[in-house]
């Protein structure tokens, strides 16, 4: 068990990827799950105020009218779906935890809204149709490494129809400066967010070249030891602009957040507007 420790504290390369699920983990993702559902918490999704505030933004700036074929990629449980869908959009949401979609589906159902729910990963994604607006909300983008994150623009950029819009957040330079890199750990007794038994969380918070950090943990139970790696990529409006636009995208806005707040140099996340 020692010698397995030692290995899974060991500082992984680049963008490394975790070997076991994290988002369709049949625990974890209850967890996620319950904070997506938590109106007050900005964990899985933001806060509902800011939720509504960002769907209100977003109707008025590509609005329905002219841009009805939505497309809600990392959709979680549908929380953004359905009200897209009460502003007026025909929505597709996709999402890779089927927990998520299960739920989306079911909740959609009840209220009597025409939203299509697929599971799938949205770096491989299988719809056979063209959209007129792609969104991708609360910093997915820069989760994904340097080459995934090529293969989520392309997928967009092929399901879109010339001259159509896509909208996602990332975090900013500014919060890559405040982060702090730090070793914790943390003893769980049982129903905590990784494990159902009880668990030793170490974590450790650091940084990598290029405005990457890592946020690693190691899940330590009676069973079994498991390294988790979440890595984020940090923007300003540069070096964003200068990925996107690699990828064949025009530019269309650029603000500090999806709710259109002005963009500034304090802004903690970076949105834009592209234009396929
Ligand atoms: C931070 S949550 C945001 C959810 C939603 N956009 C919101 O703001 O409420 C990210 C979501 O993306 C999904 N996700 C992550 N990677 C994915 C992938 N490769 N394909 C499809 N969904 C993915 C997760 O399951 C999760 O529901």
């Amino acid at each position: 068990m020692l010698y397995e420790i030692k290995e899974l504290l060991k500082r992984p390369e680049l963008y490394q990827e975790t070997s076991i699920p994290f988002w369709d983990d049949e625990y974890i993702s209850k967890q996620m799950f319950k904070a997506h559902l938590d109106p007050e918490f900005d964990g899985a999704s933001r806060k509902m105020a800011f939720i509504e505030k960002s769907v209100k933004w977003i109707a008025g700036t590509v609005p329905p009218k002219d841009y009805p074929l939505l497309l809600d990629l990392g959709c979680g449980p549908g929380i953004y779906g359905e009200l897209f869908a009460r502003a007026g959009y025909q929505v597709t949401g996709v999402d890779f935890s089927s927990r998520s979609i299960d739920y989306a589906k079911k909740s959609a159902a009840e209220k009597k809204l025409n939203i299509d729910y697929f599971y799938q990963n949205y770096l491989s994604l299988e719809l056979n149709r063209k959209f007129d607006f792609a969104v991708m909300i609360y910093c997915d983008y820069g989760a994904l490494s340097t080459e995934k994150r090529k293969i989520v623009l392309k997928q967009v950029y092929d399901h879109l129809k010339p001259g159509g819009k896509f909208l996602f957040d990332a975090f900013s330079l500014n919060e890559f400066n405040a982060f702090q890199e730090k070793q914790i750990w943390e003893v769980q007794e049982q129903n905590g967010f990784w494990r159902e038994e009880g668990y030793v969380e170490l974590k450790r918070c650091c940084k990598y070249p290029q405005h990457v950090t890592l946020e690693q943990y190691i899940i330590i139970s009676k069973a079994e030891a498991s390294s988790y790696y979440l890595w984020n990529t940090f923007y300003n409006k540069e070096t964003l602009l200068k990925e996107v636009e690699e990828c064949g995208f025009k530019t269309y806005g650029i603000y500090g957040d999806v709710s259109g707040t002005t963009w500034n140099m304090e802004s903690p996340t970076i949105a834009v507007i592209l234009e396929k």
